[in-house]
């Protein structure tokens, strides 16, 4: 995929992984759409990196809806990147939740992601290609107290790239699933840290999942986009446990083959 030729639409954009991939991206030559909703930060980050803002919350559907036209709209030319990166943790006990965490831990972790590929993937084709990149987590892999709600919702956001990349066999986009350990500095890495359990969790698991750097992360989301690599895995000494849990994925789509992944 030339990032250089490439409109990229990161969710997420306003701090953390996401402010660092979409100035990575920019830096390769992307025009970059930033979205989350903090409105001040977005501005400031595409003011540097000469970028386009929508200001949304994708928890609210009827922000989602038509947003990835809209910022085709804006910036000009479609969009053929979309980087799903924005994600909330709600680290804590499940009880202790209230419906509506519930709903938005979903919405932006589940549900945006899948409805941004549904409006993205028409003008990929269109344009001839396109790169969708799910930033997932290990905790959709291993179980970690306080994140039973998170981890369901990284699962299933590894499964939906799975499942995306069936549907869209043959075709000239890939989809790129990002699967890491803590990442360092983010809000997240200290909201998931206040809560006892889990610290202890990853306390146990140094060893094994050795922080991330936000930095290195970004620059290896950007390669894998510029490759069409399917998986981004951190840190890589933890790369058997997704390997795992990705077998019996692997086997089904080796079962299925020369089986038509879509109608027409
Ligand atoms: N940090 C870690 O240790 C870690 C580990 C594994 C995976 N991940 C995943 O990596 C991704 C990035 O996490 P991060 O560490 O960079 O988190 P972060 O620093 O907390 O940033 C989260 C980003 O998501 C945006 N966001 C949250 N709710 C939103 C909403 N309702 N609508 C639009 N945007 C929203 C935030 O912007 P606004 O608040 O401005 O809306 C912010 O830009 C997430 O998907 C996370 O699950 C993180």
């Amino acid at each position: 995929m030339r990032i250089d030729q490439a409109h990229a639409l990161v969710t997420g954009a306003s701090r953390g992984l996401g402010a660092r991939v979409a100035r990575r991206l920019a830096d390769e030559g992307a025009v970059v759409t930033l979205v989350a909703r903090s409105a001040d930060q977005l501005r400031a980050l595409a003011d540097e990196i000469d970028g386009h803002v929508l200001v949304a919350d994708l928890a609210d559907p009827a922000a989602r809806d038509g947003l990835v036209a809209r910022a085709a709209a804006q910036a000009g030319p479609p969009v053929t990147i979309l980087v799903n990166n924005a994600g909330i943790d709600m680290a804590g006990h499940l009880p202790d939740m209230t419906p509506d965490d519930l709903q938005r831990l979903i919405a932006v972790n589940v549900t945006a992601p899948a409805e941004l590929a549904r409006q993205a993937i028409p003008g990929m084709l269109g344009a001839g290609g396109g790169s969708i990149v799910n930033v997932s987590s290990l905790a959709g892999v291993g179980v970690f107290p306080g994140l039973a709600a998170y981890s369901a919702t990284k699962a299933a956001l590894t499964h939906l790239s799975a499942g995306l990349r069936a549907d869209l066999r043959e075709l000239p986009i890939a989809v790129t699933t990002v699967e890491t350990g803590l990442i360092v500095p983010t809000d997240m890495a200290e909201s998931v840290n206040s809560y006892p359990p889990t610290r202890a969790s990853f306390h146990r698991f140094r060893h094994l999942l050795p922080d991330t750097d936000a930095d290195d992360l970004a620059d290896a989301i950007a390669k894998a986009v510029a490759g069409g690599r399917r998986h981004v895995r951190r840190p890589v000494r933890a790369q058997g446990f997704s390997r795992l849990v990705e077998m019996p994925r692997r086997i089904t789509e080796w079962m299925l083959a020369g089986v038509p992944p879509r109608v027409g």
